[in-house]
């Protein structure tokens, strides 16, 4: 039996790309569903220039006409159904000058490499910077200061703390590497968080005290605090949202950070009962502007505070992952001059069977 036999529409149909079916007369025969979405209407029956107008779709089609079995356009299309970068995939279909274009959509490759591309020039500038200080120092070492013992240990100091950030910056990044291979694996642990919280304030504690910073853990909540989870992940999430608050929340000393939790019966964006932490702290707060972009790696609202505090601006981004891993919610809200509150939603685990 001829392909023929069958509309061509179906064939259409069955492409997860935007297709179109032109004419000899590049009048459009038939569109598909991604197509019509792209173009905001179906376009069946309205010349392709009228539907379409950059030249080097027509070019492309043209070289059809002379000749050519197939061809490309590489193009960004500005239709209702968004802004795109697509590459137009045109077949001749039949003797008679029928014709078929496929828009394969590259938009959302494009954005993966640009931040793959920002991501590395991100690393790179964050790592140049400590080793060019190293370097530096090695150089002053190995001339004027060799024979000044109190400068040596100046630098020397110096030095360890640009190679302890280094480091610090290294680990993150494998963190955030293996959180994010495991991403779409569920975490099958159940962990208590109140009792995971306690050993996170454990883990702080001198560096809160050193800041003048008094951790508060609230009451575990009736029904308890247990969730699903991997509790080596949930307690890096506590230890940097803790740090966070320590470094960023402290205000004027004495200070507190309250952690709290609450048991909530249904959550409705989980669709279930929950369990949300929540992390508080009572210093300077968040300019609402920088709120959208607070998970983004490297993104920090001060970046010489942070890296004097020894901060990588990778923390958020490892807990957003994690939290996404255990397909919680962050919600972090902030009222500038009164403090910051992160909240961690979390599926609650189900009742343990007896027996
Ligand atoms: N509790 C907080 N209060 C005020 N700002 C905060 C708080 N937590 C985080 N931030 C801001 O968010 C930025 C990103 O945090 P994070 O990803 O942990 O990176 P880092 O702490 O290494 O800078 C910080 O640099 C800081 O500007
Ligand atoms: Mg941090």
């Amino acid at each position: 039996m001829s392909p023929r036999a069958y509309p061509i529409a179906d064939f259409l149909e069955a492409s997860p790309w935007a297709g179109l079916c032109l004419a000899a007369d590049d009048r459009i025969l038939a569109a598909n569903a991604a197509a019509r979405a792209l173009f905001g209407s179906d376009p069946a029956g309205r010349p392709a220039i009228a539907v379409l107008r950059n030249p080097e779709f027509h070019a492309a089609l043209e070289a059809l006409d002379s000749g050519a079995p197939s061809g490309r356009a590489d193009l960004t299309i500005a239709a209702p159904g968004g802004r795109g970068h697509f590459i137009i995939h045109v077949t001749r279909l039949s003797a008679k000058g029928e014709r078929l274009a496929f828009f394969e959509d590259r938009t959302e490759l494009d954005q993966a490499a640009a931040i793959r591309r920002d991501f590395v020039a991100n690393v790179s500038h964050e790592l140049r910077t400590p080793l060019t200080a190293l370097s530096g120092f090695i150089e002053t070492l190995r001339g004027a200061a060799r024979d000044d013992s109190t400068a040596r240990e100046r630098f020397l100091s110096i030095m360890d703390r640009e190679a302890q950030r280094m480091m610090r910056l290294v680990s993150d990044l494998l963190s955030l590497s293996r959180v994010e291979a495991e991403e779409h694996r569920a975490p099958t642990q159940s962990v208590d968080l109140v009792a995971l919280a306690r050993r996170a304030g454990e883990t702080v504690r001198d560096q809160a005290d050193g800041a003048g910073v008094a951790l508060v853990l609230g009451p575990a909540p009736a029904g308890g605090a247990v969730v699903k989870g991997d509790a080596d992940q949930l307690l890096q999430v506590l230890l940097n949202l803790l740090e966070n608050a320590i470094k960023y929340g402290g205000g004027t000393a004495p200070a507190c950070i309250d952690v709290t939790f609450a048991a909530l019966p249904h959550e409705p964006k989980l669709r279930g009962p929950a369990v949300a932490l929540s992390v508080r702290d009572h210093g300077e707060g968040i300019d609402p502007l920088h709120l959208p972009r607070l998970t983004e790696r490297f993104y920090r609202i001060d970046g010489h505070r942070s890296r004097e505090q020894g901060g990588t601006g990778l923390g958020l981004a490892i807990v957003k992952h994690i939290v996404n891993r255990h397909r919680g919610r962050l919600k972090i809200t902030s009222e500038p001059g009164k403090g910051s509150e992160f909240m961690v939603i979390l599926p609650a685990a189900p009742p343990e069977r007896a027996g």
